[in-house]
């Protein structure tokens, strides 16, 4: 270990610990926080131009409003957090902002690693991570085996991430099983296709946040995502604090989930719901 590492251990073993388990804010029911909150963080271009600096500044202050997000979902107890980081469409961006993305990624873990380390927190991936330049998989590899064992958080990041590659790979995948005779065709049922998607046994999100207005879901966990409700806000993703998170968990909170069935309020059966 580098004597910057030997330091850095030294003041963590010494610094106080932090409280990781905050009481859950007023108003929210922590017994029904969502079991996975997955989140769009979009508006980091806009947040910068409405600035007057270059996109990547919006990109740099995303990071910055992603610590927060991270330390609440922590602190509160959310046991699943997936952020959309790069899409596997985000490639026919400007090579200077995909690559000062992949930077920032790999700024993000070295920075990073040691607290989400000690705050419990597990990292991992879902994408096609193989396509993503050499420093950012060491980066990675890194941090996912360092945070494997990791019980107080899964934070999951989408990288290189599209909902139809993911339906792709999990149909190769199970069209391969059924060539080598493992499977039968008819044995493929929901549970086996949401089992062979990257987020595999992962709880299906209960509540997607996207910042920045726009109300689409943008290629990011479309199977998944058939029962999540769904939260929008004008709020860019560089501006987007605990404080917002908290508004749309009371509202999550306060939705009757009826998952087709008659749910909360049954007597007038509506449309599928
Ligand atoms: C969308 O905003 C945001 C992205 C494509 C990237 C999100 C990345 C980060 C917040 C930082 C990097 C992540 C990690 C894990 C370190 P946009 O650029 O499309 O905004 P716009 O719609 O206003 O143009």
């Amino acid at each position: 270990m580098s004597v910057k590492g030997v330091i850095n251990r030294l003041r963590l073993a010494l610094s106080e610990p932090d409280s990781l388990d905050k009481p859950v804010p007023a108003g929210i029911d922590p017994a029904r926080l969502p079991k996975h909150l997955a989140i769009i963080m979009d508006g980091n271009g806009r947040w910068a131009t409405q600035r007057g600096l270059p996109r990547v500044a919006g990109h740099r202050a995303g990071v910055e409003a992603l610590r927060g997000i991270v330390r609440a979902c922590r602190e509160w107890g959310i046991p699943v957090l997936t952020i959309y980081a790069f899409s596997t469409e985000n490639w026919k961006r400007p090579r200077a902002e995909v690559e000062a993305l992949m930077n920032l990624l790999v700024e993000f873990l070295r920075r990073e690693i040691e607290e989400l380390d000690r705050s419990d927190i597990q990292i991992r991936t879902i994408g096609r991570t193989e396509d993503l330049p050499l420093f950012d998989r060491v980066e990675l590899r890194d941090a996912i085996t360092r945070t494997s064992k990791n019980k107080g958080l899964i934070l999951n990041l989408a990288l290189n991430y599209g909902a139809r590659t993911e339906l792709v790979d999990c149909v190769k995948t199970l069209a391969w099983r059924v060539k080598n005779g493992e499977i039968s065709p008819e044995a493929i049922d929901e549970k086996m296709i949401s089992g062979s998607l990257y987020t595999g046994e992962l709880p299906d999100p209960d509540l997607i946040v996207r910042t920045g207005g726009e109300v689409r879901l943008s290629n990011f966990l479309l199977w998944q995502a058939a029962y999540s409700e769904i939260w929008v806000t004008p709020v860019y993703w560089p501006d987007f604090r605990p404080t917002h998170l908290l508004e749309a968990i009371k509202n999550y909170q306060n939705r009757d989930r009826r998952f087709g069935g008659l749910g909360q309020g049954a007597g007038q059966a509506e449309g599928p719901s």
